[in-house]
C-alpha cells in the first residue's frame, strides 16, 4: 500500500511538472482524483486492510491527495498565466494597419447640379425660394395665364388631386408666389420637383426637376435675360459656351424663347449628343407676360420682368454623359457611388 502511494506521488508529480496546458492538467486531475481516479481507488480499497493498518494508510492517502492538489493548483495558476500572456501576444492589435473605411453616401447627381446652379445664381444676387409641390390650380395655371380650357391642363398631362389642387406641372407657379410675397426689385430662383403624367422611358419621368428664375424690376428687358443666361452658361460649362434664342410660346411669357446652349461635348462643331447641330436645348424663358404681372399685383406700366425654367434632368444627363433618365431614379448604389465628390 505504502509503495503504491509513493509510486503514485512520484509519477503524478513528474506528470504534473511536465504539464503544459490547462487540458493536460485537467486530464491529470481526473486520473488522480476523479471517480475512477487512482487515489480514489486506493481509498476504496482501504476496506481490505486490517484495522491496524487503516489509520496510517488513510493518513498517507490524504497527505498525498493534499500535496498533489496543492501542486495541481499551483501548476494551474502558472499555466493560466502563461496562456494569458500568449493570448495577449497573439491578439495584439496592429494600430498601424489601415482601417476599413465606413461606407459613406454620395450626393445625388441632380442635387450636385442643383447646388452648382444655386451657387451660380446666388452669386449674381438671386434669392433661393422653395414652394409647395402640391399646388393650387390658381397658382399653377390661372395666375400663369393658362385659362380653364387650355390644353396644358389636360388630365393626360396633369395629376389632379381634386378640382382645385394639382401636383405642380412646372416651377412657374413660384413666379406668382414670389411676386405676391415681395416687392420689386425681385430676383429669385426656385428649384424643385414637378409632376406630369408621362410614361417612364429613357427621357421621360412623371417626376422631374426644374429651376425657375424670375427677375422683376424697372427697365428689365430681353437682353438682360440673354446676359444672365450667358453668364450662367459660361460659369457652368466654361468659356466659349453661349446661348441661342429661338422664338417660342408660353402663355406666361411674351415674347417667349426656347434657349439652347453650345453643345459642351463638341463645343459647337456638331456631334452625336447634339445630333450634329452644335446646340442643346435646355430651357424655356421670356419676358413675363404683362397680364401675369398685373394678376400678381405688379404695375406693368412701371415694371417688367424676365423668367426662365431650366430642366435639371437634361443638364445633369449632359453633364455626366448619362444616357437613360431612369438611372437617376432607381437608387442603384453602384450608379450613385460614382458621383462621390
Ligand atoms: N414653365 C415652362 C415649362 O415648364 C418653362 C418656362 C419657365 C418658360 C419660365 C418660360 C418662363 O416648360
Amino acid at each position: 500500500m505504502k509503495e503504491r502511494i509513493s509510486e503514485i506521488r512520484e509519477t503524478m508529480t513528474k506528470e504534473l511538472l511536465g504539464a503544459t496546458s490547462t487540458q493536460n492538467l485537467e486530464d491529470i486531475r481526473v486520473r488522480l482524483l476523479g471517480k475512477k481516479g487512482e487515489l480514489t481507488a486506493l481509498l476504496r480499497g482501504m476496506g481490505q486492510l486490517s484495522p491496524e493498518e487503516r489509520p496510517q494508510a488513510g493518513q498517507m492517502i490524504n497527505e498525498a491527495r493534499a500535496k498533489l492538489t496543492e501542486m495541481l493548483e499551483t501548476k494551474a495558476e502558472e499555466i493560466k498565466k502563461k496562456e494569458r500572456a500568449e493570448a495577449l501576444k497573439r491578439e495584439t492589435i496592429d494600430v498601424t494597419q489601415p482601417a476599413e473605411l465606413p461606407q459613406i453616401g454620395s450626393a445625388h447627381p441632380i442635387n450636385m447640379v442643383m447646388d452648382e446652379l444655386i451657387e451660380c445664381f446666388t452669386g449674381m444676387g438671386f434669392e433661393v425660394l422653395e414652394g409647395p409641390e402640391v399646388e393650387l390650380d390658381h397658382y399653377n395655371f390661372e395666375l400663369m395665364n393658362i385659362p380653364k380650357n387650355h390644353p396644358a391642363r389636360d388630365a393626360q398631362d396633369t395629376f389632379y388631386v381634386d378640382d382645385n389642387i394639382v401636383l405642380r406641372t412646372h416651377t412657374s407657379p413660384m413666379q406668382a408666389r414670389a411676386m405676391l410675397s415681395r416687392k420689386p426689385p425681385i430676383r429669385v430662383i426656385c428649384p424643385g420637383r414637378v409632376y406630369r403624367a408621362d410614361e417612364v422611358d429613357a427621357t421621360h419621368s412623371p417626376v422631374f426637376h426644374q429651376m425657375e428664375g424670375l427677375v422683376v424690376d424697372k427697365d428689365v428687358n430681353m437682353a438682360d435675360l440673354r446676359g444672365t443666361l450667358n453668364a450662367f452658361a459660361e460659369k457652368l460649362y466654361g468659356k466659349g459656351i453661349t446661348t441661342r434664342f429661338r422664338p417660342s410660346f408660353f402663355p406666361f411669357t411674351e415674347p417667349s424663347t426656347e434657349v439652347d446652349l453650345t453643345c459642351s461635348s463638341c463645343h459647337g462643331k456638331g456631334c452625336r449628343i447634339c445630333k450634329g447641330t452644335g446646340w442643346i436645348e435646355v430651357l424655356g424663358g421670356g419676358m413675363v407676360n404683362p397680364k401675369v404681372l398685373e394678376m400678381c399685383g405688379i404695375d406693368s406700366s412701371v415694371y417688367s420682368g424676365f423668367a426662365f425654367g431650366i430642366g435639371l434632368e437634361r443638364i445633369t444627363m449632359l453633364r455626366y454623359g448619362i444616357s437613360d433618365m431612369r438611372l437617376l431614379y432607381e437608387g442603384d448604389v453602384r450608379f450613385l457611388s460614382q458621383f462621390r465628390k
